[in-house]
């Protein structure tokens, strides 16, 4: 640990002395925590860091006139589609998939270290119980759907295989999530196949370039953002454990996607098969204004092009079909091979670009008192994982259905869109979808029958409420046998016990 002259001379060199000002009245206890936090910050890092924020902060990017002469997009031959494709295709697909998570070459990885300031609650995203009838979090739904996805892969190919789980946290979801793992036995997982790693943090700094203190004796840090998984992967050591296990192709999401298809085989398939070395999911944009990052190519390089960069003429522009031509709406949701990992996290990570965020950051004031500011103060720096698109030699895109694929949790019930009553409706709506699909029939608490609708408005619950655990069906498969012809009440919550009970010779 530093000295207090060390310290001071260090932040000195950095232009920061302006954080020891409430030095003289810290306790013995609180100087040691202080100096302990500022002995890991690299002076020259620092400096960097605060006058970039500050130059990031007070300049326009200006990509948008760029972008309207040297912007495409993805090239025809590397999109592959869910709805265009025929069901024979979208088999081989699934099969390759499935083969490979047989094998134990694919892996998962979860981006779980945001603070989730929008949804406002003081714990992970991943244990925010959305009011499903099972009232199961995002985190047992995703590791439900990673044990049913090892066991569709176990049936077809007659072996026991193991899909990692990799999380990336950071020091505010790191602890909390352990915690909550341990307290659920992992639900159901192996803890050794769970496996935990932080991403750095980074100061959070004043338009002014000035490091913005959260206590007398404490930065106000914030982590890297969740392009932070490059560095993190080096720092923890993550790539050579999934070489020691064998994992060759990674499947990155974020956190907040109830509909999220964990090791999707379909996609992994589609991936392989192409023999890409980095892909991304994609959804078609709902309207030109939307704000969605785009998959597009920029001079011939590929990159996810943020709303804000996109000029309405541009957004706007469609195909004499009447498609738009940049409709390819990013949903964080990626495909890596390992050795791609391993170039970016070893070469490139060092040069990812640094988007600015400008937020509302708690402060000390001159008294010492908290300060909760209600318009933005500061300045938080972050790295983007899509970033990396640029230095893959075989970019692909797949596209896939909104409503089957990707509802993510953002906001505080209130907001009109990404809310957990938004995101509880897009899960029961496909669930109640599939049960009717496979033939099931609904009765409301009267024992009177429920009319099918299998579209229904966004703002509205499906007409009857069924909810089908991940452990019974990861996408829908397998219900005919179980539902067809049952007639079941709603609310109706499908799990393992009660699946055995509706089948025909129970
Ligand atoms: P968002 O950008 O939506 O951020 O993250 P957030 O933290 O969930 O919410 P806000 O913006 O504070 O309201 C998209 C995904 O990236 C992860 C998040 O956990 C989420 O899965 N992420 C974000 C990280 O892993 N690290 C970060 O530093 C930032």
């Amino acid at each position: 640990m530093l000295s207090f002259e060390e310290a001071t001379a260090r932040l000195q060199a950095a232009g920061q002395t302006h954080v020891l000002r409430f030095w003289s009245e810290l306790s013995g206890e609180e100087k040691d925590v202080f100096l302990d936090e500022l002995s890991q910050l690299d002076p020259e890092e620092l400096s960097q860091h605060c006058r970039a924020a500050a130059e990031a902060a007070s300049r326009a990017s200006g990509e948008g006139e760029r972008l309207d002469t040297h912007m495409e997009p993805v090239a025809a031959e590397f999109i592959g589609s869910v709805c265009k494709s025929d069901k024979e295709t979208l088999k081989q697909w699934d099969d390759e998939g499935i083969l490979q998570i047989a094998e134990n070459r694919v892996a998962v990885l979860l981006l779980a270290g945001g603070q989730g300031t929008r949804l406002g609650v003081s714990y992970p995203k991943g244990m925010y119980n959305v009011g499903l009838p099972s009232g199961k979090t995002l985190y047992q739904i995703q590791a439900e759907r990673i044990q049913k996805v090892q066991e569709l892969a176990n049936e077809k190919n007659g072996s026991k295989c193991t899909v990692p789980w990799y999380i990336m946290t950071s020091e505010f979801t790191l602890e909390p999530t352990e915690k909550f793992f341990k307290e659920n036995g992992y639900f159901g997982l192996d803890p050794s196949n769970v496996i935990m790693f932080e991403q750095r943090m980074i100061p959070a700094v004043s338009f002014d370039g000035k490091i913005i203190l959260e206590k007398k004796n404490k930065i106000a840090m914030a982590p890297d953002g969740n392009g932070g998984l490059y560095r993190a992967l080096v720092d923890n050591n993550v790539l050579e454990d999934m070489e020691k296990r064998g994992v060759q192709y990674v499947h990155v999401y974020c956190v907040d996607n109830i509909l999220v298809k964990l090791a999707d085989p379909v996609f992994i398939g589609f991936c392989v098969s192409k023999g890409a070395d980095c892909g991304a999911k994609v959804v078609e944009k709902a309207y030109p204004a939307e704000p969605v990052g785009v998959v597009c190519r920029v001079d011939g390089i590929y990159q996810v092009v943020e709303y804000s960069e996109l000029k309405p003429e541009m957004a706007e522009q469609r195909h004499p079909g009447g498609e738009l031509v940049y409709s390819s709406g990013n949903i964080c949701n990626h495909f890596f091979t390992r050795d791609f990992l391993q170039e970016v996290a070893q070469k490139f990570q060092g040069q990812l670009k640094q988007h600015v965020a400008i937020k509302k950051v708690p402060f000390v004031d001159e008294e010492g008192s908290l300060v909760k500011p209600t318009k933005p103060n500061g300045i938080k720096m972050e790295k983007f994982v899509f970033d990396v698109f640029q230095f893959s030699k075989k970019f692909v895109a797949f596209e896939v259905l909104r409503e089957e694929e990707f509802s993510p949790l953002k906001n505080a019930d209130g907001a009109p869109v990404d809310t957990p009553t938004t995101v509880r409706r897009s899960l029961l709506a496909q669930h109640y979808r599939w049960a009717v699909q496979a033939g099931a029939n609904f009765l409301d608490e009267h024992g009177n029958p429920i009319t099918p609708k299998l579209r229904t408005a966004q703002d509205v619950d499906p007409p009857a409420i069924c909810e089908i655990s991940p452990l019974v069906s990861y996408f829908g498969e397998g219900l005919d046998k179980v539902l067809k012809q049952k007639s079941l009440k709603s609310p109706f919550l499908l799990n393992v016990n009660n699946a055995k009970s509706l089948l025909p010779n129970s």
